[in-house]
């Protein structure tokens, strides 16, 4: 059969298809932007080929593109600072009451300018793309105000636009409570309900809506409202939840419907049993519990019993994640929180795509799906994993397209 120009026939991959790894050398069909169609070698005919440019991987791992489906990385200033002073024994905690923390990111967000915001912002996001992502969320959170969170939301589409990489946006603007709504949580919930989550809708700037569900943000309840205003404009729903604390503010992300809930360091089972009842999938974020050197783990166990997709980021952001490379995370879930290879692989792949709503769209490679994919210099998928640094990603294929 005649195909275009555009089409291409990968041949001999050790294919990751984000769940599993084959067991013999695959030939993989890419028509235009699509995955057309994924064979064992032994069974490939010369009819087969015929119409597409072929090329031979001689072996080497081929993966879906990756899957960051939790960042920050649209943000003014920097928190260096803030580092140093947690290096002398202050916790996150006592700085995010003393008006540091995530506000102090408020303040040089607020101060920058949407194009000033995107110059920073983009660095960043080419670190993951280098890295393997074609798939990356961005949250907004640091503007905390109507105008700020829009100019924060602007600049991830932006980023979409001007290079090869999928975004999905997410309005944070539940993250903290802003210095003008010092006493007045609940007006601020307001104004999130209210206004920004149907200004976001009506421009189409955001795909979902997060909420920080914490002690020192905000409460089950008021994250609850947020839940439902967001789905009265028509969109999805994730959750910081149980990071320092817990609430149980995943059990109420899950029976609002979320697509996931992130951090989850406290969770417990009634919590994880929530989560598999409502399909809602557990974000690990390994970054932030590294750097704020939480000892409390994510119930991994638990998750695995009750059959809890975990997906994995980076939640690269100023303050509790400076980390913008995902490949690292594989690396860090296995080592702090004893994943398996496979179990992290399929956090960046075809589980960070549920997490986005996106399973139909990328994760995996499959018939049907977005030509999103990583070819590595390596046969081991578990390599991946293993190392920091090596082994190298070759080729980046993004909708069909190398780049
Ligand atoms: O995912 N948990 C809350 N929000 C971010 C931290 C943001 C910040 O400290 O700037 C997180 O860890
Ligand atoms: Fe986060």
């Amino acid at each position: 059969m005649k195909q275009g120009t555009d089409s291409t026939l990968w041949l001999n991959a050790t294919l990751f298809d984000g769940l599993n790894t084959e067991e013999q050398p695959m030939a993989m069909a890419v028509i235009g932007a699509q995955i057309a169609w994924l064979k064992p070698m032994s069974e490939l005919s010369a009819a087969d080929r015929s119409g597409f440019e072929c090329i031979d991987v001689a072996g080497a791992l081929v993966t879906p593109g990756l899957v960051d489906c939790h960042t920050h990385l649209v943000f003014g200033g920097n928190r260096a600072g803030e580092f140093e002073a947690r290096l002398e024994g202050k916790s996150y905690e006592e700085i995010a009451r003393a008006g540091g923390g995530i506000i102090s990111t408020v303040r040089a967000t607020r101060a920058a300018s949407e194009d000033e915001l995107f110059e920073a912002a983009k660095p960043r996001l080419q670190a993951l793309m280098a890295d393997g992502v074609t798939t990356v969320e961005i949250k907004s959170g640091y503007g905390l105000s109507l105008e700020h969170e829009l100019k924060m939301l602007r600049v991830a589409r932006r980023l979409a636009a001007e290079l090869p990489v999928r975004v999905q946006t997410t309005l944070l603007g539940a993250h903290a409570l802003p210095p003008e709504y010092k006493e007045d949580a609940d007006g601020y919930i307001e104004l999130v309900c209210k206004e920004m989550i149907p200004a976001a809708a009506a421009e189409g700037l955001a795909d979902a809506v997060d909420v920080f569900c914490e002690n020192i943000a905000f409460s089950v309840e008021q994250c609850e409202r947020v839940y439902a205003a967001a789905k009265e404009h028509g969109l999805a729903i994730k959750g910081h939840t149980e990071q320092l604390s817990n609430l149980g503010g995943s059990a109420a992300a899950a029976r609002a419907g979320a697509l996931s809930v992130d951090h989850v360091e406290y969770l417990d089972e009634a919590g994880v049993r929530a989560l598999a009842e409502a399909g809602t999938v557990a974000t690990l974020l390994p970054g932030a519990f590294y750097m704020l050197r939480e000892t409390q783990l994510p119930p991994i166990e638990l998750l695995r019993r009750y059959g809890v997709p975990m997906a994995l980021a980076t939640d690269a952001n100023p303050g509790t994640s400076p980390m913008f490379s995902l490949k690292l995370m594989l690396n860090m879930a296995c080592t702090l929180f004893r994943l398996t290879p496979v179990e992290a692989l399929r956090g960046v792949t075809a589980h960070g795509a549920r997490a986005l709503g996106l399973q139909q769209q990328v994760g995996r490679l499959a018939p049907g799906l977005q030509a999103d994919f990583c070819l590595w210099d390596t046969k081991n998928p578990a390599e991946l994993a293993y190392s920091v640094g090596l082994p190298r990603l070759t080729q980046r294929i993004f909708a069909g397209v190398k780049a």
